[in-house]
């Protein structure tokens, strides 16, 4: 990326053949040739050139797809980005492309649920063994490697508890013990983190949050770098997964405005986040000064942080917590972040999924928001109306 990312992502690809500013959304199950000559060229080039767009059939991408996954590459300094359907879609096909039976993976405790469901049972049934590590003690992790370790799959921060994890020092132990890393950057995006520079084989991005932006688009992106990119190859053509043109299209347009779009709601966040730490019984789990919980972690690694946030309620009377959580008219209750909108939902076993390091007392309860691009006066408002039924 020759550019600012900011620059860039406003002048990239610009279609001057049909004259205009954004590229066509270009469908097509079946890619046309005038010959088979032509099939055979594209399909040579293909060989040649297997990251260059040269397609022979349309579960493979089309322009508007290839477009899409160039504009990433730049992002995220990578060697490839492939495009899935979900997000949930490139958690699974980075950890399917690099195991195979017999071999064990160690992943981050606290991460997203359906992910903590995917490599503790469902990998079981592949005979593939997942171990759990602390993200707050490192040493943990350095104990689970074995001889058939093949990947550390780490989330930062940590789903629902936002823990910030030493990414340096997992890469370093990744490396002195040839294991491959990888990491689900949803939270911050390669705006405020860029993993593949920190030496991760691969970066999941769950496109249907701040990079659609506007939530009615599901999608889902894996940076790789060329080590990893012939496993994953074959993996994504095997399993035939896929974003459609549609998609790719409202993907790339939400990505115009990311850099806006995600200042404004780090903005927001930060002054609902000073606001909310004036309560006592209230633990801001969200990086926003020197002395909040896992600051210096946060900073180590990030250019900034965004509008998810989680808040740790001092409260014996649960159903307290969850009238505080009902009573936010200007947030709706739903589960996918990263849109222009305000969410919140209370936290309860099901959100925090099977943690073993997860150390909640009887009276803490967890509550997640979603700042989103509101006026933050109206959020911090009706939050402090609302937090009074906290008892
Ligand atoms: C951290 C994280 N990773 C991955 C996903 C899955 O993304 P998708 O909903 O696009 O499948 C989510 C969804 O909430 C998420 O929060």
């Amino acid at each position: 990326m020759t550019k600012s990312f900011k620059t860039f992502i406003k002048h990239t690809a610009k279609d001057y053949h049909n004259q205009s500013v954004n590229p066509p959304i270009v469908r097509a199950s079946t890619i046309i040739f005038k010959s088979m000559q032509d099939i055979r060229k594209m399909q040579e080039k293909s060989k040649k050139d297997p990251t260059g767009g040269h397609f022979d059939y349309g579960r493979q991408g089309t322009s508007t797809t290839h477009i899409l996954s160039q504009i990433l590459k730049e992002i995220e300094e990578a060697y490839h980005v492939f495009l899935t359907p979900t997000g949930f879609g490139a958690v699974f096909l980075s950890i399917f492309s690099v195991t195979r039976p017999g071999d064990e993976i160690i992943v981050a405790d606290p991460t997203y649920s359906p992910t903590r469901i995917l490599t503790e049972n469902f990998l079981s049934e592949f005979n593939i063994k997942s171990i759990f590590y602390n993200p707050h003690d490192l040493k943990t992790l350095e104990k689970a490697i074995t001889k058939k370790t093949k990947l550390i799959f780490v989330e930062n921060p940590g789903s629902n508890t936002f823990d910030f994890q030493d990414l340096g020092k997992i890469v370093s132990i990744a490396k002195k013990n040839k294991v491959l890393t990888a990491i689900d950057n949803t939270w911050a995006t390669p705006y405020f983190l860029k993993p593949m520079n920190l030496g991760f084989d691969m970066s999941i991005v769950s496109a249907t949050k701040y990079y659609s932006g506007h939530s009615d688009v599901m999608g889902g992106t894996l940076a790789v770098n060329k080590k990893v990119f012939k496993q994953v190859e074959k993996t994504n053509k095997i399993t035939g997964l896929r974003l459609g043109p549609d998609d790719a299209y409202l993907i790339t347009r939400g990505l115009r405005t990311l850099d806006v779009r995600l200042d404004r709601h780090q903005k927001n966040a930060k002054l609902v986040a000073e606001f909310l730490s004036n309560y006592k019984n209230i633990k801001l789990l969200y990086p926003h000064k020197k002395d909040s919980f896992n600051f210096r972690m946060w900073k180590k690694y990030y250019s900034g942080a965004s509008g998810l946030m989680g808040l740790k309620i001092k409260s014996k009377n649960k159903n307290s917590v969850i009238k505080f959580v009902n009573s936010l008219k200007l947030f709706g209750y739903g589960y996918s972040w990263g849109g222009f909108e305000s969410l919140a939902l209370y936290q309860d076993k099901r959100e925090q999924g099977n943690r073993k390091y997860l150390k909640l007392a009887k009276d803490e309860h967890l509550v997640r928001l979603h700042i989103g691009l509101e006026d933050p006066k109206d959020l911090i408002d009706n939050l402090k109306r609302s937090i009074k039924h906290v008892k």
